[in-house]
């Protein structure tokens, strides 16, 4: 058996609380400012509301000033961040002379956070914008070491942002929302504090699970999946099992918000390492086109459609590995063969349906006469994804997905 497993160097603090322990990490990345007297100064990438109304942007500014560090609030992150918004934040980081970047909430502001430190820190000379570094173009400026040091605290259990290396970005102009990569993006240090997670609504409690649960599918089955990230695949499948229901109906409920949080967790060293397929490739074009249409929502419609078209059309491992993954959502298998690689798509549907998320495309605000420009658009910005994929996947394949997406899929 042969196979690479890289994951960047991780620093992962997990408890509850945790998030007002980070200056002492701040003070050790070594990266020290002009000025004496001062351990640094951050720039603090956060969401519009959420943060603000729970208490944790002025927790965290408050920690961060006790121990001499200054901190700039850039509070303007929107769901399905922009490149705008990023080239926005970054001019505000070269303003203050910031030598390190924070991003505390979901994906958006972590994406966001991770983003403007690269414009940030290419930016001393001439102005550099995020597009420029964005593999989707021909020639992309390289990202490199002069990437600012990012610290990632998540507010969702979700998108594994905070053990990445990708930042996903939305240009509005092009309605092209891709993932920029690159090792000097992956933080620094990265934060779970379960106390932030139990603000999440249950809305994003749902949509945030379900990315989870893709990230391990995707990654169980994508071509690069290797031992390791296949038990980190299988193991996260369980703990979304066991805890997101849960987390949904009693979101203060500790246990089952750490079992999520370990969930999510896996699935970004997961995703870090195996990449995502399919759905990730059809999901982004649904934001990119319709940016209320969360993430999570937008795979929720797809991913049974591509669970079934990957039994059917994948070679035997794959359909062994969907049978892998039904055991690990609880359901009984004999042997590895369609029937009961199907009872995965099965468990699948039904926990959608138990948390909200058994939504068709249309309902979700997705006009049919769109699909056209949504093959064109997956195509062009999901290559990595869709080369990914277990089974071949022809144009005509992702039209007939998106159709069949459309519907609610009734059981
Ligand atoms: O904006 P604020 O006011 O902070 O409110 C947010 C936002 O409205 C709110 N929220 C977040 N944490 C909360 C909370 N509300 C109450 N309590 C909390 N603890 O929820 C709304 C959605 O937030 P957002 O960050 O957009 O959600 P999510 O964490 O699902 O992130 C989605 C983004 O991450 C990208 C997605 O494409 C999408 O843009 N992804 C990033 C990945 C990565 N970097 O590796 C991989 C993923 O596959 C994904 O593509
Ligand atoms: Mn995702």
């Amino acid at each position: 058996m042969d196979f690479n497993f890289y994951l960047p160097k991780v620093n992962l603090l997990f408890g509850k609380g945790v998030s007002v322990k980070i200056s002492e990490e701040i003070k050790k990345l070594g990266d020290q400012p002009a000025r004496q007297g001062i351990n640094g100064r951050a720039l603090l990438v956060t969401g519009k509301t959420s943060m603000e109304q729970s208490g944790f942007t002025q927790k965290i500014t408050s920690h961060l000033k006790n121990h001499l560090i200054e901190v700039t609030l850039f509070n303007k992150i929107t769901p399905n961040p922009t490149s705008e918004l990023v080239d926005e934040g970054a001019k505000v980081a070269l303003k203050n002379n910031c030598n390190i970047i924070i991003g505390l909430g979901g994906g958006s502001a972590m994406d966001a956070a991770k983003a403007i430190a690269i414009v940030a820190g290419h930016s001393k000379d001439q102005f550099q914008p995020i597009w420029d570094f964005s593999q989707s173009q021909a020639a992309p400026k390289a990202i490199t070491s002069q990437t600012l040091p990012i610290i990632a605290i998540t507010s969702s259990s979700g998108t594994g942002s905070h053990v990445t290396r990708f930042s996903v970005i939305t240009n509005p102009n092009l309605n092209h929302k891709v993932g920029i990569y690159s090792e000097y993006i992956f933080p620094k240090l990265s934060v779970v504090d379960l106390e932030i997670l139990t603000y999440m609504p249950p809305a994003l409690t749902a949509e945030s699970g379900v990315d989870v649960l893709t990230h391990c599918l995707e990654g169980l089955v994508s071509k690069s999946c290797n031992p390791i990230t296949e038990e980190m695949a299988l193991q996260g499948i369980e703990l979304v099992f066991n805890y997101l229901t849960d987390a949904f109906r009693n979101g203060e409920n500790l246990k089952s918000r750490e079992g999520m949080a370990l969930a999510d967790t896996y699935a970004g060293f997961v995703i870090t390492t195996s990449r995502v397929i399919l759905p990730h490739a059809m999901s982004h074009p649904i934001s990119a086109f319709y940016p209320n249409i969360s993430h999570g929502a937008a795979l929720a419609a797809l991913t049974p459609h591509i669970m079934q078209f990957n039994i059917e059309k994948g070679d035997n491992t794959t359909l062994q590995k969907y049978c892998l993954a039904s055991g690990a959502m609880g359901r009984r298998t004999f042997g590895a063969n369609k029937y009961e690689a199907m009872k995965s798509v099965e468990a699948v549907k039904e926990l959608l349906e138990k948390i909200g998320m058994n939504k068709g495309l249309q309902e979700l605000g997705v006009d049919p006469a769109d699909i056209g420009d949504m093959v064109k658009n997956a195509i062009e910005t999901g290559q990595g994804p869709i080369n990914s994929n277990p089974a071949e996947v022809k144009e005509s394949d992702i039209a007939r997905i998106y159709k069949l997406a459309m519907g609610k899929d009734r059981r």
